[in-house]
């Protein structure tokens, strides 16, 4: 009997590398975490809390996607939860083959007096550290500044970058590898951050950006100036071919969430979405869930989604090899990740026939 779509899919080795921990909590650990901190929430059962803590399809920004975390932050300021919540992050990525995970948060959101952004850092790579150990996938932290944030809290988040960075990690170790640009990009520009990305590559540390996520290109402009190794979303590259050029040119690799893009309106919806013209213009594409909790998604569905838009399985089983050569971290870590791949995504094809 021929095996299922999903199945193959499953068993596929993939990563996630635009994953943002804040946005990938179960609703049940929600509920679980609001019990133990004594936070009352608009309901007391899961039922009840998924239209609370889940996007819905009427949603019609990504501002308006971004109002649904206010509710889980005051959840995630204390070590416990932190430390939980990556913890099954890790066991919610190796159900579905997820081999790597580079989880990303902003510090700052989740900092109290008694609980610092380095130990917001801590408490996650704990999580992440003890994950690997029962689940087995590996993973690294990006540290996110937030657009609404004023340059003070900016810099604290970026100084626990500093602090914590390791740019020689091994796979096995959960380090901090990189920084990161999140929140309302159709209010705040990329360039008011500049700052930011200059002294991080001026200090060797990788960067992504969230850009061309909500409009225009112009902070895909800015992005690619400031040397950005990758893109996060990037949906209106295609709006400017000199762009998409300079993208193929430089090999910089667009960081995809499909069902993000379609919720908070990137995209009109799923067959408008650019992943297929991307591929075709040489872009290098990787397929990733963004805000799997929020979203009610896996990794898997967003490769269904993929195939959905016209990519062959042979296609998304190069693109998750191929995704090992743009993780952040040293050229052999990511090339042992690479052998293990490709060895493990032929089995998984030849599951198609069996
Ligand atoms: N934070 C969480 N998800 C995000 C997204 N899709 N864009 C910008 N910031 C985010
Ligand atoms: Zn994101």
């Amino acid at each position: 009997m021929k095996t299922m779509m999903r199945d193959i899919l499953l068993a596929l080795p993939k990563t996630d590398i635009h994953c943002h921990l804040d946005g990938s909590v179960r609703p049940a650990t929600v509920l679980e975490l609001a019990r133990r901190l004594k936070v009352k929430l608009p309901a007391d059962t899961v039922e009840g809390l998924l239209p609370f803590v889940t996007v819905a399809p009427t949603c019609r920004s990504l501002k308006e996607f971004l109002d649904v975390f206010e509710l889980i932050y005051p959840l995630l300021r204390d070590p416990v939860s932190v430390e939980r919540i990556a913890y099954e992050l890790v066991e919610d990525c190796a159900k579905e083959n997820i081999r790597h995970v580079e989880a990303r948060f902003a510090p700052v959101l989740q900092e109290t007096s008694k609980f610092s952004s380095d130990q917001v850092v801590e408490a996650a790579l704990k999580g992440l550290r003890k994950g690997f150990k029962d689940f087995g996938t590996t993973s690294s932290v990006i540290v996110c500044l937030i657009r609404s944030h004023g340059p003070k809290e900016n810099r604290r988040a970026f100084e626990t970058l500093k602090r914590m960075f390791r740019p020689q990690s091994r796979l096995e170790e959960p380090a901090v590898v990189a920084l990161d640009l999140a929140g309302d990009e159709a209010r705040y520009p990329t360039r008011d951050y500049a700052s930011f990305y200059e002294e991080a590559k001026r200090l060797g540390i990788w960067t992504t950006c969230h850009a061309g996520e909500t409009k225009g290109t112009e902070n895909l402009r800015t992005a690619l100036d400031l040397c950005v190794q990758r893109i996060g979303h990037g949906i209106h590259l295609m709006e400017d071919q000199k762009l998409v050029a300079e993208v193929v040119r430089r090999k910089i690799p667009v960081e995809i969430g499909i069902s993000s893009n379609v919720r908070t309106k990137s995209v009109p919806d799923l067959k408008s979405h650019p992943a297929l013209d991307f591929h075709k213009a040489g872009v290098p594409i990787t397929l990733n869930t963004d805000d799997r909790g929020i979203i009610g998604i896996d990794l898997t569905h967003e490769y269904e989604e993929a195939l959905a838009l016209g990519f062959t399985l042979e296609e998304l089983a190069k693109l998750a090899v191929d995704s090992t050569d743009h993780l952040f971290l040293p050229a052999d870590q990511r090339a042992r990740l690479r052998r293990r791949f490709e060895s493990e995504a032929r089995a998984a094809l030849q599951k198609e026939n069996a």
